[in-house]
């Protein structure tokens, strides 16, 4: 049950956990299950980059996600999954079954030879077998990479590349609303550039005729069935890895932000039953996909280490109308909905029939996450979907801080429209100009940075700590810099303004802009490409592309436009489409060669009246060509 149920006790307990950190954490820490308590609560900080929390610590965080609450509620449910469409059957289980299972799903592994500290790859649709997996995976002491299911075969096989995985689980193909995606045919294809991988389990979810490659590729299902519903947990350290996620960064290529056990644990938990007021006989819904990080804290660990019951759906939002998502919410009664603004901008531009047939009495609490929420959307949360008696959280926070960093408690702290308002305990946010001075007083606008290390906290790049270093700490020495910006108002409530980096935010989905870029320079006709985000009613950003061309003249911009996104499906995935592009004899440049992006953003999203001084520029003239092609 949440401790945190009143003004009062948030500011004492924020007070608490940043005066007295270790006291506030190891009451925390006590109410889990350990092998072997810890000696030391915390040690390092963003100086020495050598982060612990709970060190000497040993434990399993299966157990505490489901052993503890097998023994206290062993038919309690702990999943009602929901297929992508209606008319299929549902599922549910257990906290009892869904141990099984994830013992059945660890023993399958054990015996395809995965050990502790191995590396697991899911590349899998929102389907049980996938929680069970990662959940299997954390068991026995393997560490799971889970790969959203849109990413393509490039896409997929860097990332296996990258950590190494020795095993890789897939279904043999995933309905997601109309359509059908090849997941296995895609798995195939990343493995012939994956020559680490040794097996491949797949998921019989549709039955549609798959390539079965000999003594490497095996049903899932058959052996689940074979295998024992008893696994001993391994017993692990503290800070051992849990698992590897990869995320888009401003350069290079994309980033595996490895977490760790204990630390990880106490976060997704703790802001999980505080910032929703989970109650024990509520239902939660978050409509994120285990791809991302939402879908790990408040999908996998955040509720069930709560004992939640809560739901999983496979399919989308319009499917097979726009009422799916209400639908839903009144089949399971769900209390809690958790989801993303582009989702809500999505539905709200459907008739306001599709909500208003459903019967939405029992939500209690609605949360937003991923991207800034506009007022437009908000309003019209509240109002149609939360009938202005659910409060808002606006939960601010990254896949490298593991769990919700800045947000209202729900019904707790006030909700004020399109703001994140408050720290949560132990977060200590500090706003920054661009030469490193912190900016005291309110109100104040600058780029968000953390002090001091929180049990969240990413540890390292995977097989990366300098860029760990670089990247997250080398901005403002001693500082956690977030990459984004953030507004303070006179009360000192937060309101994030969005990313101040080279990172696009489209559908709450980061896009690094020099992974695009990439891409397009490979295309024959492209000589120079610079990518922006511009403002998009929808997705919130969509992905704008300045283009110089090889020959100018012979190029057909609507076919070079279909071809850069098959390109991009291709290497990317469809969630890296681009929604405009320009061709241009140049693009805008400082007199040392550097592309003013900043200048690019301005003119995609038409404020050409705010360009600033562009006489400083190697060729001003450019500009004005952009500004006349635009206008
Ligand atoms: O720009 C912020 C935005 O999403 C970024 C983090 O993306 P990712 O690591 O993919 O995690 C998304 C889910 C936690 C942030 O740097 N962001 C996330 N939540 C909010 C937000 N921007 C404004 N308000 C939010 N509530």
């Amino acid at each position: 049950m949440p401790h945190i149920t009143s003004a009062e006790l948030y500011q004492k307990a924020y007070d608490e956990s940043t005066k007295n950190k270790d006291s506030y954490w190891n009451r925390i820490a006590e109410t889990f299950e350990w092998d072997t308590k810890w000696d030391k609560t915390q040690s390092g900080d963003f100086n020495n980059l050598d982060i612990k929390w709970f060190d000497g610590g040993k434990l399993n965080i299966t157990e505490n996600c489901l052993d503890r609450h097998v023994k206290e509620h062993p038919n309690k449910i702990a999943i009602h999954w929901e297929p992508n469409d209606p008319s299929e059957k549902a599922k549910t289980f257990t906290y009892k079954e869904l141990l099984e299972n994830v013992n059945r799903f660890a023993n399958v592994l054990k015996d395809k030879n995965v050990k502790k500290g191995d590396r697991v790859c899911f590349y899998m649709s929102m389907v049980p077998e996938l929680l069970f997996g990662v959940l299997a995976s954390a068991r026995i002491g393997a560490i799971h990479s889970v790969v959203f299911g849109g990413f393509s075969a490039k896409a997929l096989a860097g990332r296996i590349n990258d950590c190494d995985c020795k095993i890789v689980v897939t279904c043999d193909e995933a309905p997601r609303g109309e359509k059908k995606v090849q997941l296995k045919e895609i798995t195939d294809q990343a493995c012939k550039e994956a020559p680490s991988v040794e097996t491949v389990l797949i998921y019989r979810r549709t039955g549609v005729k798959i390539n079965i490659e000999p003594n490497r590729d095996f049903y899932l299902n058959e052996l689940m069935q074979s295998a024992q519903p008893e696994c001993k947990p391994e017993i692990m350290n503290s800070e051992d890895p849990l698992f590897i996620l990869y995320t888009s960064g401003s350069t290079g290529k994309p980033k595996g932000l490895q977490h760790s056990i204990a630390g990880y644990m106490l976060w997704a938990s703790e802001t999980f039953k505080e910032v929703f007021q989970y109650g024990q006989n509520d239902i939660f819904w978050c409509t994120a996909d285990i791809g991302w990080i939402t879908g790990h804290s408040y999908i996998t660990y955040g509720p069930l280490l709560n004992g939640a019951t809560q739901v999983m759906f496979e399919g989308v939002p319009t499917f097979p109308t726009p009422s799916r998502f209400w639908d839903i919410v009144e089949k399971y009664k769900v209390s809690h909905f958790y989801t993303a603004p582009t989702a809500i901008r999505a539905l709200e531009a459907c008739d306001i029939n599709c909500v208003k047939k459903a019967d939405l009495s029992s939500l209690k609490v609605l949360g937003s996450v991923g991207e800034p929420i506009n007022e437009e959307a908000w309003n019209w949360y509240n109002k149609e979907i939360g009938q202005e008696k659910c409060p808002i959280v606006d939960t601010w926070w990254q896949t490298e801080t593991g769990g919700i960093m800045i947000s209202n408690i729900a019904g707790v702290t006030p909700a004020i429209a399109c703001h994140a308002t408050n720290p949560l305990p132990a977060v200590e946010p500090i706003l920054v100009d661009d030469k490193g001075e912190v900016i005291s007083g309110n109100p104040a606008k600058g780029n968000l940075c953390i002090k001091n290390p929180w049990p969240g906290v990413a540890r390292t790049i995977y097989g990366d700590h300098e860029r760990y270093k670089q990247t997250y700490f080398s901005a403002y020495p001693g500082l956690y810099f977030t990459g984004d910006g953030a507004k303070r108002d006179e009360n000192g409530n937060y309101r994030i303004t969005g990313r101040v980096d080279d990172v696009i935010n489209v559908s709450g989905h980061r896009i690094g802009t020099a992974e695009v870029e990439d891409v397009i320079d490979e295309h024959e006709s492209v000589v120079e490409a610079a990518v922006v985000g511009f403002p998009h009613p929808i997705k919130g950003q969509g992905i704008f592309a300045y283009l110089t061309p090889s020959s100018e003249g012979s190029i057909n911009e609507d076919d070079l436009f279909i071809e850069l996104n098959k390109l991009l499906t291709q290497k990317i995935g469809p969630i890296a489409k681009l929604d405009k592009i320009i061709i241009t004899n140049g693009l805008p440049k400082t007199r040392s060669g550097k592309i003013m992006r900043r200048i690019l953003r301005k003119i995609a999203a038409s404020e050409f009246e705010t360009l600033g001084d562009i006489s400083t520029l190697l060729n001003p003239e450019v500009v004005e060509e952009l500004i006349s092609k635009l206008k």
